[in-house]
């Protein structure tokens, strides 16, 4: 198509010889992206050379603006109340939005989630939530505003309605190595968080080997350059830096996320991730002006959790969504792989880390994760840890359980377990606090 005046290759050749595009060449590249006339191929060579050169601010403002506004941004509908959300950069075992949107919803926010599938050696949110029987994550706008108006959140996907353009980019991107980029995450996230007419949106920025941006330096300058996205644009964001030097919870995969989460709503769960669930809902109340302190925060969290508030609103949620869970069976009615087994330590020692890129990755090939975009998942396959770092064990103790669908991922797993998690004499290297720092605008 005539018009969007760029010769794609010569804008390629410019950012991948360390240029700066000007405004309309930005535009530009993806415009024609969108409508066509530039494929996946010429894409996948501009994100690697944003991947080596990255985008100036000039650059990274329009590339948000265009995947902003390349499909509809939400309004108020038929909500009232603060609309709050919040997003993950990405980790191991992270299943907080599960427990978070319906939590911030029982504590009075309006919470419009829109969730990522699986990326890289990370899990999805979508693809989590999906293990339950029935629960559809792609829905129509006017569906998504009634499930909002009635319960207060709901979570879907990157829709052809809601910045499509990161749809896209982040598929592309998936197969193309191209994920771990301060611009490219920047701009993945913050557009499709402005999208949703927010009023306050709180990041979860992850840090350490089982994070995009392992160091904590490149997390500080993600987080900022977030809040700085946010500030240009009028929206509070306030950016959490959490530990992701091992997995959250004792879960990675699917189904056995979605049951660790429901445990969490519960009142149960393990202690981490109601600690980083309880932290970030007090950030998000504080974003909409819900509570007057992070400690009223933290206690309506609680109570909420313990006193099944948070529970119910998320069984409103999944019905609405057309999901079903069956609180009162073993595994409350979720998938459940048909063989497991479990690996024991060969020695006596520390558990000295466990690591979560390589639990991550190692869900893939048991069919949990995906190699190309158009696979499906099988949301009952992964691992369900015994063990923290920092516990003694004796030869023979079980250091985690794998769940499979077939043989060969019980072979898989085990070469998986006994790689990602180590026994020694000491720990290799003192656990990262669970929740690091906080940024916000000035
Ligand atoms: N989450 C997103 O939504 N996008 C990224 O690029 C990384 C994590």
């Amino acid at each position: 198509m005539r018009g969007h005046r760029v010769i794609p290759q010569q804008v390629i050749a410019n950012k991948r010889d360390g240029g700066a595009l000007t405004p309309g060449q930005m535009r530009g590249l993806l415009n024609a992206y969108l409508d066509g006339t530039v494929g996946d191929d010429q894409m996948a060579a501009f994100l690697m050379a944003v991947y080596f050169n990255g985008l100036g601010v000039e650059e990274l403002d329009v590339m948000v603006d265009v995947m902003l506004r390349s499909g509809d941004v939400l309004d108020r509908g038929m909500t009232e109340g603060p609309r709050v959300d919040k997003h993950s950069t990405g980790g191991v075992g992270d299943k907080v939005s599960i427990v978070l949107a319906p939590l911030a919803a029982e504590l009075g926010m309006i919470v419009p989630m829109m969730s990522g599938r699986s990326l890289g050696h990370t899990g999805g949110t979508l693809d989590k939530l999906e293990s339950i029987p029935g629960l559809r994550t792609r829905i129509p706008v006017d569906r998504f505003n009634r499930v909002l108006a009635s319960v207060g959140c709901a979570m879907i996907g990157q829709t052809d309605e809601i910045a499509p353009l990161d749809r896209r980019l982040y598929a592309l991107r998936d197969v193309t190595a191209t994920v771990p980029s301060l611009p490219l995450i920047t701009a993945s996230i913050m557009s499709k968080k402005l999208a949703e007419g927010l009023d306050g949106l709180v990041l979860d920025v992850k840090v350490g080997r089982g994070a995009f941006l392992t160091r904590i330096a490149e997390s500080r300058e993600l987080a900022r350059a977030m809040v700085d996205v946010g500030a240009r644009r009028g929206l509070a964001v306030t950016a959490v830096l959490s530990a992701m030097d091992r997995p959250l919870g004792r879960t990675v995969g699917n189904a056995l996320e979605v049951r660790e989460a429901v445990e969490c709503l519960s009142g149960g769960g393990p202690g981490d991730l109601r600690e980083l669930s309880v932290e970030l809902v007090a950030e998000m109340g504080l974003s909409g002006k819900v509570f007057n302190s992070p400690d009223e925060g933290r206690r309506r969290a609680e109570q909420a959790l313990d006193g099944g508030g948070a529970l119910e609103r998320f069984l409103r949620m999944v019905a609405a969504q057309g999901g079903s869970l069956d609180l009162s069976r073993t595994g409350f009615g979720l998938p459940r792989a048909p063989l497991t087994r479990a690996v024991a330590a060969r020695r006596d020692g520390i558990v000295s880390g466990i690591n979560p890129r390589a639990l991550g990755y190692g869900v893939i090939p048991m069919g949990g994760g995906r190699t190309r975009q158009d696979q499906d998942v099988d949301p009952r396959v992964g691992f369900e840890l015994q063990v923290r770092t920092g516990d003694a064990v004796s030869a023979g103790d079980v250091l985690a359980v794998i769940h499979g669908a077939e043989d060969d991922d019980l072979v898989i797993g085990t070469r998986v377990v006994a790689d990602a998690v180590t026994v020694a004499e000491a720990v290799e290297s003192d656990p990262l606090p669970l929740v690091i720092e906080r940024a916000a605008a000035d």
